[in-house]
């Protein structure tokens, strides 16, 4: 029988080359700062924390993930990270200091593993694909193969990592932008898994958001420093500034698994704006 296992899940921190840098009219370097201080002071203790990707702005460059890596070698616990569309997994793998791992696929340039704790499999998938389709994300063929290959032959209970929603997500703007354009064979393969796989863990959509769809359990995490609304009809994106940074904390016994959503007040005021009433 596998044991309990707890971890935390967070996303898009979008550091900055600055500490001061503001992306949105809001600083992601403080935020980042705080969740990262409030983690280490949890007294329930995670075995290991996964940051869903954009670890860094708008463009990753080597002071953003200096920073990045000032802020998160601070974290008590493993860290895992996925890499986002701000990001690349070249930076990820020269600057973050990642817990042990084993690689899916030959191919270096993904950051693309799996790692087994306490009778569980993590699987962490990069969708990071060219840019002339960000920010939509695509997973490489032989991703896929490694992916049949642990679906055919493991047997350890499975939680999926990804930066990117593989499914619709009941908005307009997000289905059009933001999805996995392999969406539809990745959730095909996923839903023949059956109960072995617990959950997909997303980002890249500032927003906690549980979905079900046959069976497949998907959840995603808002970010420390900046939301998004999308509600159903909207087609340009409006960045929420809720002044709190967010975070799941997950619990894995037996075959249940629990997130809790919690949230912390990042100093920052509320509002609520599209890009162009920020840019004006
Ligand atoms: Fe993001
Ligand atoms: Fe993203």
């Amino acid at each position: 029988m596998s044991k309990s296992i707890r971890f935390i899940h967070i996303s898009d921190t979008h550091i900055g080359p600055t500490k001061d840098f503001k992306l949105y009219n809001v600083a992601p370097y403080p935020c980042a700062e705080k969740i990262v201080d409030y983690l280490n002071n949890l007294k329930e203790k995670p075995d290991f924390i996964i940051h869903s990707g954009d670890v860094a702005a708008t463009i990753p460059d080597d002071p953003s993930f200096k920073n990045a890596q000032e802020i998160f070698s601070k974290l008590k616990y493993p860290v895992y990270y996925v890499t986002g569309n701000h990001d690349r997994s070249s930076f990820i793998k020269k600057y973050l200091n990642q817990g042990d791992r084993i690689d899916l696929v030959t191919d270096v340039s993904k950051n693309t593993y799996y790692f087994d704790l306490k009778g569980y499999r993590f699987i962490v998938l990069d969708g990071r694909g060219p840019d002339t389709i960000d920010p939509h994300g695509s997973l490489s063929e032989d991703q896929f193969k490694a992916l049949e290959q642990e679906i055919t032959n493991g047997t350890l209970p499975l939680v999926i990592f990804i930066h990117y929603p593989p499914i619709e997500l009941d908005s307009l703007w997000l289905n059009k932008n933001m999805l996995l354009l392999e969406g539809d064979r990745l959730h095909s393969l996923l839903k023949k898994v059956g109960d072995r796989l617990l959950c997909v863990f997303f980002g890249h959509i500032h927003r906690g958001m549980q979905i079900v769809k046959d069976g497949v359990f998907y959840s995603s995490i808002g970010s420390t420093f900046m939301q998004f609304a999308w509600y159903p009809s909207q087609e340009e994106p409006v960045m929420e500034s809720t002044g709190l940074s967010y975070f799941n904390y997950v619990t894995i016994e037996d075959t249940q698994m629990t997130v809790k959503e919690y949230s912390i007040p990042n100093g920052n005021n509320y509002f609520l704006k599209t890009r162009r009433e920020l840019a004006s």
